[in-house]
C-alpha cells in the first residue's frame, strides 16, 4: 500500500530565522485519521500550510500519492493540489455568494479559469453540491448567503466544499476553535463519518487533547517544530503530554480551565 502523503526530512526556516518545521520525517496512509498536536508556536499550522504548497518549504521533500509536491509547478502542482482539502478555523468562504456556490467553488480545480470565473458548472456538479448539502443537513440553505450563516453552519459549508473536491487526503486547521462545544461535536463527528465513509485520510490540528484522543486513529506531537511523539491516543500518557506542552499536566488543566 502506497502512503497518501510523506514528509522526507522537511524544515521551513522563515525570513526572520524561525524555524517552522524542523527535520520532519512522516507518512500518512489511507483511512488514516491523524491529529496534530502541541503548543501555540509548535509549527502545526507551518505543518498543514507546507502540504498543499500555501508556502514553500526549505529543505526536505514532500511527496502526495508519490510525486512531490514541494518541487512541483505549474498544471502539475494543480494536479497534486486537487487531491488535497482543506478546512479552516475561519472557514474561508466568500460570505456575498449563497451556499450552494461556495459548496461549487471546490470544483474550481477541475475547470479552466475562465470556466470557474464564469460560474460554469456542469448540472452533475450541482447534483452533487446539493446532496453533499444534505448529507450534512444544510439542504434548506442552498440558497442563503453564506454571511447569513451561523458560526457551526459556516464550517458545514467549508467541510462540503472540501469534500466536493473528492480529495484523497483533507487538512484541517483548528476546524472547531472558533465554535461552542456543541457546534465543536457536530462538525468533528460530520468530518470523521463522511472523511471514512469516503475512506479519506485526515490530518487535523487540534487544540484539544481530548477531542484529538476521542478521535484520532494517531497523533502526532509536534515541539518547536519537530515530532515529539508519533502514536495510537493510547499511547498518549500524561508523561508523553508533558513532553509535547514542556509544562506539569496539573499547569495544562489550569490553564484549560482559565480559557
Ligand atoms: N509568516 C511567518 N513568518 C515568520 N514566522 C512565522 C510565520 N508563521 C509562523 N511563524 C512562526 O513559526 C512558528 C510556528 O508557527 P505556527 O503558526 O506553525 O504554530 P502553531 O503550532 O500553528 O501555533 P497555534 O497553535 O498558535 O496556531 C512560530 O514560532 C511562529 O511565530
Ligand atoms: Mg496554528
Amino acid at each position: 500500500m502506497a502512503s497518501l502523503l510523506t514528509f522526507q526530512d522537511v524544515s521551513k526556516v522563515y525570513r526572520n530565522g524561525v524555524h517552522g518545521l524542523n527535520h520532519v520525517t512522516f507518512s500518512v496512509w489511507p483511512g488514516e485519521f491523524v491529529a496534530v498536536i502541541g503548543p501555540s508556536g509548535a509549527g502545526k499550522s507551518t505543518l498543514l500550510r507546507s502540504i498543499n504548497r500555501l508556502h514553500n518549504v526549505t529543505g526536505g521533500h514532500i511527496l502526495i500519492v508519490g510525486e512531490d509536491i514541494s518541487r512541483a509547478r505549474g498544471r502539475h502542482l494543480r494536479m497534486l493540489r486537487r487531491q488535497i482539502g482543506m478546512i479552516f478555523q475561519n472557514y474561508n468562504l466568500v460570505y456575498r455568494l449563497s451556499v450552494l456556490q461556495n459548496v461549487l467553488h471546490g470544483r474550481l480545480g477541475y475547470m479552466s479559469s475562465v470556466q470557474g470565473m464564469l460560474g460554469r458548472y456542469c448540472e452533475e456538479d450541482k447534483r452533487k453540491a446539493i446532496g453533499i448539502l444534505r448529507e450534512i443537513d444544510m439542504g434548506d440553505f442552498l440558497n442563503t448567503r453564506a454571511a447569513d450563516l451561523s458560526g457551526g453552519q459556516k464550517q458545514r459549508v467549508g467541510i462540503a466544499r472540501a469534500f466536493m473536491q473528492e480529495p484523497q487526503i483533507l487538512l484541517c486547521d483548528e476546524p472547531i476553535a472558533s465554535l461552542d462545544p456543541s457546534s465543536a461535536k457536530i462538525i468533528m463527528d460530520m468530518i470523521f463519518a463522511m472523511a471514512s465513509r469516503r475512506r479519506i485520510a485526515c490530518v487535523v490540528n487540534l487544540h484539544q487533547i481530548d477531542v484529538a484522543a476521542a478521535y484520532a486513529s494517531r497523533i502526532i506531537g509536534l515541539r518547536k517544530g519537530k515530532i515529539v511523539f508519533d502514536g495510537t491516543p493510547g499511547e498518549l500518557t500524561d508523561g508523553v503530554i508533558e513532553q509535547i506542552y514542556g509544562t506539569a499536566i496539573s499547569q495544562l488543566n489550569v490553564k484549560e480551565r482559565a480559557i
